[in-house]
């Protein structure tokens, strides 16, 4: 950070497949307009991740571009995976990229904020009584359940093929997400719902054992345990009535990308993965940053993907991994305007007015915050 007047900050950019490059090119805007307004310097480093690496490099990930990320305040990602690189049986997968830079750099929770744009309601699939006034952080694991579990694998048996998956947690993991939701819903509503299956996992009864235990840690916030299964119900009943929800691996990205249908559209969320590492002194941490989407190939280079939950990221990136809050607000701020103002992907289109494109709706940020 600069005495005086600006930031110098070093992001990497992995735009990925799909719609990555295009709404990655959004945020690149949208990062370049911030700067240039705020007076910062981002040194802004492209590199391939996922498909694109395999195609490139027939790796995922390249071990430098890990390092360039170490090396790095923060990186925003686009999205991995494709049809193209989808054969059950292939060796390098997409995904292999996106798990490999989350457990190597810590990243050991996931910040999935979903709440509902007044200006977006009517684009909600839910009735306007039930999404409005929606506001949950959902806190993710992201290193540790199914999809690091080991072994993991598929073999050949006598009586045909099998496969096996292993859900495990220690004991630190639980923890150190837990302590983080307890901590982040000081800052919100002061209630944490931690989600489970207990009635059938052993992971999950250990979950709930250690949530309960950091909890009382917290005597100022309140907690309930809640069954996956349970959740997945009551989050489209009754949505306000959750503030940070707490959830091993896999329930949290089955039910972010349930949660996001409140919000209006999955092309509306944003993401921020972040871990241990934390600068002391600049009292920020790396971050990783990323829409919650997928690569959606169907839509893929026809400027119909929505830019939001991309933006959103960056204005996720600048108060967690620079500490530039008024930036951020003005980012957050400039996209609500520009989907008050019926600027908008047709995946949240008002009925009646015709869908921008993915840069028509960087370019209207992009303009407020010139302005
Ligand atoms: C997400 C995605 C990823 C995940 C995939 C692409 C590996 O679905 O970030 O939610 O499952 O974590
Ligand atoms: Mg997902």
């Amino acid at each position: 950070m600069a005495e005086s007047g600006g930031v110098s900050a070093r992001i990497v950019v992995f735009p990925g497949d799909g719609i990555g490059p295009e709404v990655a090119t959004e945020g690149r805007r949208v990062l370049e307009a911030v700067a240039h307004r705020w007076g910062h310097t981002f040194l802004v480093e492209e590199a391939l991740i996922g498909g694109a690496a395999i195609d490139a490099y027939g790796t995922a990930l390249r071990d430098e571009d890990l390092v360039r990320c170490r090396r790095a305040d923060a990186a925003l990602l686009g999205a991995v995976g494709g049809p193209k690189w989808d054969d059950p049986a292939a060796k390098v997968r997409p995904e292999q990229g996106l798990l490999r830079l989350r457990k190597a750099l810590g990243l050991y929770a996931n910040l999935r904020p979903v709440a509902v744009q007044p200006a977006l309601l009517d684009a909600s699939p839910l009735r306007p009584e039930i999404a409005r006034g929606t506001d949950i952080l959902v806190v993710r694991e992201l290193t540790g359940g199914l999809y690091f579990g080991r072994p993991s694998g598929q073999w050949v048996e006598r009586r045909g093929r099998v496969a096996v998956d292993t859900l495990v947690y220690r004991e630190h993991e639980v923890a150190r997400v837990a302590h983080l939701a307890f901590e982040l819903a000081r800052s919100r509503r002061g209630r944490v719902a931690s989600v489970d299956k207990a009635n059938v996992l052993a992971s999950s009864r250990l979950w709930r054992t250690v949530v309960t235990e950091v909890a009382r840690e917290y005597p100022d916030v309140a907690v309930e345990h809640v069954l996956v299964d349970a959740m997945a119900m009551h989050l489209v009943r009754q949505p306000t009535r959750y503030d940070v929800v707490v959830t091993e691996n896999m329930f949290g990205d089955i039910l972010t990308d349930e949660a996001s249908t409140l919000a209006g559209s999955i092309g509306l969320l944003a993401s921020a993965s972040v871990g241990a590492v934390r600068d002391e002194r600049r009292g920020w941490r790396f971050g990783l940053y990323e829409p919650i989407h997928g690569s959606a190939p169907d839509i893929a280079g026809q400027g119909k993907a929505n830019p939001v939950g991309m933006l959103l990221s960056v204005a996720l990136l600048l108060r967690g991994s620079l500490g530039l809050e008024e930036e951020a607000a003005a980012v957050e701020a400039a996209v609500a305007a520009v989907l008050a103002s019926g600027t908008r992907t047709g995946d949240v289109l008002t009925p009646g007015s015709s869908a921008a494109t993915t840069s028509d709706v960087g370019a209207a940020v992009v303009a407020r915050l010139a302005a």
